[in-house]
């Protein structure tokens, strides 16, 4: 594997392999690996000659109160994690090779950005299309793999792929859980053991609004309404977020008629945790 940490060398390697025709797979990540993460990687090794993993904490996703000094970190274990799951290149740039100078330029996909973890979290997708959209102009992958975990993250990045036109196919992968259903995430390890036990509710209460989905329940105050009372019953958590939106525009949705995400933030003491389901079988 090949372990690069400046844009130049990862473009020389691009585009050695692009001279020999060969395919390339991007999965951007913030480091802290796990099996979501490696869950990407083999779909990327499926799909593509060359997988390509970025490993790189974005400091300009996270905004001042957030946890970017504190954010977990074993960058020897993530290597070693991808170098077992065979990917080809990791790039794990510094913040001054990704930010050399003062940005200036940033990238916003409006609407998408204004309600859910955006409405909550101030200028973290600006970030985080910023980011990406560098790597993709650093990596030129022609595929790049991303979790239905983060589904306003998914469904932003694609329509700015859309939008700004990057000739870049944006693959969706389904969420990886814990046996027990919590949703695995960098900042699972936040958790002490209780408020472990007690982030299983975002998936429970998911659970819940699954099975009032499939029995036909079309009407979203009446879900919303059934997952809050859920959450409620768990003294740890705090909800940040309820919502169901229309898997396409990220609108708010009153009456289910149409493929929908229900998504949920819920804070675990001052761990913030996010979960969802994508809903799609309508069939009425
Ligand atoms: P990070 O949180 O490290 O996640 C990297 C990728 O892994 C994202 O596409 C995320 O959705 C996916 N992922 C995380 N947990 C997952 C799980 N349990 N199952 C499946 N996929 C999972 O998301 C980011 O980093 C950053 O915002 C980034 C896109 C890298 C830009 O900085």
């Amino acid at each position: 594997m090949i372990n690069v940490a400046t844009i130049k060398n990862a473009r020389e390697q691009i585009n050695n392999w692009k001279k020999q025709g060969l395919t390339i797979g991007l999965v951007p990540t913030m480091g802290f690996l796990h099996k979501g993460h490696i869950s990407l990687i083999e779909k990327a090794k499926m799909e593509n000659d060359r997988v390509v993993v970025s490993i790189f904490l974005n400091p300009i996703q996270f905004s001042p109160n957030e946890d970017y000094e504190k954010y977990p970190k074993d960058i020897k274990k993530d290597v070693q994690m991808c170098e077992n799951a065979k990917t080809d290149m990791v790039f794990c740039p510094t913040v001054s090779e990704m930010y050399q100078t003062k940005n200036l330029a940033y990238i916003n996909v409006n609407e998408l950005s204004n309600n859910l973890c955006g409405a909550k979290r101030q200028g973290h997708f600006k970030g985080v299309c910023t980011v990406v959209a560098k790597l993709f102009n650093i990596l030129t992958p022609n595929k790049a793999y991303f979790g239905q975990k983060d589904a306003q993250q998914l469904i932003l990045i694609k329509k700015m792929a859309e939008d700004l036109n990057f000739n870049i196919e944006i693959v969706a992968c389904p969420i990886v859980r814990e046996k027990d259903g919590l949703a695995m995430s960098s900042r699972n390890s936040y958790l002490s053991k209780e408020q472990r036990q007690s982030a299983i509710i975002l998936y429970k209460s998911l659970e819940k609004a699954k099975t009032l989905l499939e029995s036909g329940q079309q009407n979203a105050d009446i879900i919303i309404k059934e997952i809050t009372k859920e959450i409620n019953k768990e003294p740890l958590a705090r909800i940040d977020y309820v919502e169901i939106v229309d898997q396409t525009n990220l609108q708010k949705v009153n009456e289910i008629n149409m493929q929908v995400i229900v998504a949920l933030a819920v804070f675990i003491g001052k761990v913030r945790l996010i979960d969802n389901i994508f809903f799609k079988e309508i069939n009425r």
